[in-house]
């Protein structure tokens, strides 16, 4: 079966969020060390941004880097900051030739000032393109994205430009990193395990999970395409009985 080709194109999820795990257990497996495992790791997002391009899928959101993987190794996080940096120089004609449009949600004031730079660069660079909208969370941890929003809003209501009464989920979704994106349809998480690890935790009430074995780096567009069509025979009910729907 061509899996590509058995995707109902009509029905396609809008936004895929991915928590692209397992660089590290992949290298040791091959007995290198966990770097290569992140330097592979790169080919597969290439591979899988193409995938969602070639099958018109128009927000792809990656895990890249957690608040909490501040904790790694310093030599670890140091190799993740330059691949960052060097993959988005390398991959900015990429993401013009395909109508890539680049954003980045978390903690970003966290980051080297050479990576923010770089970031912003390639931001700018993009911002008209409408092909795809390729959103990196780095240093991106779900609850300080939640703190921050309470924070803005808490603002808003001190200075009288909100009413208390006047917060809704949509007034809350709005003063989130991800404002202006749809909340996911699909979630990948690579390398068997099953967890959230603090990732869109608002975003994700409603989403459909899909869980892969394989290690980041062995991922490709036909595991893309397989959890699409998986995806697709989900019935989303969001409450409803299935008669409702
Ligand atoms: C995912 O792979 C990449 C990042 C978290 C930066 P890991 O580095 O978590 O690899 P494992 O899970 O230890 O195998
Ligand atoms: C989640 O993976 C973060 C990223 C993929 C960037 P981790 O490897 O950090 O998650 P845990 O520690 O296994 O939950
Ligand atoms: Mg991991």
């Amino acid at each position: 079966m061509n899996i590509k080709e058995s995707i109902d194109r009509t029905k396609l999820p809008q936004h895929i969020a991915i928590i692209m795990d397992g660089n590290g257990r992949w290298a040791k497996g091959l007995g290198k060390m966990r770097v290569f495992g992140h330097k592979n790791g790169v080919s597969a997002v290439r591979e899988v941004l193409e995938g969602a391009i070639e099958i018109g899928i128009p927000y792809l959101t990656l895990y890249a880097f957690s608040s909490e993987n501040w904790n790694r190794p310093k030599l670890e996080v140091k190799a993740l900051m330059e691949l960052l940096i060097s993959s988005l120089h390398k991959e900015l004609p990429t993401f013009q030739k395909n109508g890539v449009k680049l954003k980045a949600i978390g903690q970003l004031d966290h980051l080297p000032i050479k990576i923010q730079k770089t970031l912003s660069e390639t931001i700018e660079a993009t911002k008209n393109n409408t092909k795809c909208t390729l959103t990196l969370a780095l240093s991106y941890g779900s609850r300080s994205e939640i703190i921050d929003a309470t924070k803005n809003i808490a603002t808003k209501v001190a200075e009288g430009t909100l009413k208390i009464e006047d917060i809704t989920e949509d007034i809350f979704a709005q003063n989130l990193y991800t404002t202006g994106t749809p909340d996911p349809d699909l979630m990948i998480r690579t390398s068997g395990e099953q967890r959230i690890s603090n990732y869109l935790l608002w975003q994700l009430a409603y989403t459909e999970l899909w869980f892969s074995s394989k290690m980041w780096p062995e991922f490709d567009r036909n595991d893309l395409f397989q959890a699409i069509y998986d995806y697709q025979s989900r019935e989303r009910r969001f409450g409803k009985t299935s008669e409702q729907l």
